[in-house]
């Protein structure tokens, strides 16, 4: 896969090639990371990208030549299609479903804007998709493209150490991940849910599943709601329940 990420500050964008299982899927060669700066193609001596908003107010806008420019330039440096996407709080949220996606395209762009936006026009006419990471303001997209590359190539093949640890992750069914436990077996006085120390693959499985049904019911009702829970589920999520109601305030060591 290939990313290409138009942004004023490459530097701060290239460090997610530098670290963890990014940066081993980098050095592997699962993804190629290239950036790109509109301040090249900047105006005048100052290499200006940037000016007043028309209409007036606070801020900068960044402006249409300079990223234009820079997408034009990354066009000719890989003549394949790419999808362009900016990042912007007014995009939508960007979700596991939409990650799986891109992860799934052999390129993509991510457009990165800074001060108070870009010109309308160019995300009009070069930009396919514009996406959020979250109802919170940030000083620019570079962060959110951090973000996605990082969700992306950690769903590439061969990115993650264990190749089941993506199927398990959070969101991967539409429900949170259930809670993990390490050695010791007491730790702080809190020990361990007993069935993770039976031994016994299926009521293992049965237990994650009750307390992820459980805690997307607690934590992230608006992600249960978009699922049609099989009978199967709904039983579990019942026992959870009940389990809640019996032990509130209490212990959990049930189960
Ligand atoms: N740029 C500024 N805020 C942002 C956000 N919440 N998501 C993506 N890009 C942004």
């Amino acid at each position: 896969m290939r990313f290409d990420v138009i942004t004023l500050f490459p530097e701060m964008v290239a460090t997610v090639a530098d670290f963890g299982i990014t940066g081993r899927a980098a050095e592997q060669g699962l993804y190629e990371l290239h950036t790109w700066n509109p301040r090249r193609w900047g105006a005048g001596v100052h290499q200006a990208v940037d000016d007043r908003p028309y209409g007036g107010g606070p801020g900068m806008v960044m402006q249409y030549a300079p990223l234009a420019a820079a997408l034009t330039a990354m066009r000719q440096d890989d003549p394949r299609p790419v999808r362009v996407v900016a990042l912007t709080p007014q995009g939508r949220p960007l979700d596991q479903a939409a990650v799986r996606r891109f992860a799934g395209l052999p390129r993509v762009a991510l457009l990165c804007g800074r001060y108070e936006g870009i010109d309308e026009r160019l995300l009009e006419a070069e930009v396919d998709e514009e996406w959020s990471i979250g109802d919170y303001v940030l000083s620019g997209g570079e962060l959110g493209a951090m973000v996605l590359i990082d969700a992306c190539v950690r769903l590439l093949p061969g990115a993650l150490g264990h190749a089941d640890s993506a199927t398990q992750d959070s969101f991967t069914g539409g429900l949170l991940d259930c809670p993990h436990y390490t050695r010791p077996e007491v730790v702080a006085g809190r020990g361990v849910p007993a069935p993770l120390l039976t031994g016994h693959h299926a009521q293992i499985e049965r237990w994650r599943r009750r307390e992820a049904l459980g805690r997307t019911w607690e934590r992230r009702p608006d992600l249960l709601a978009g699922l049609n829970l099989g009978p199967e589920d709904a039983a579990l999520l019942d026992e959870y329940r009940c389990l809640r109601k019996t032990s509130a305030g209490g212990s959990n060591s049930d189960d």
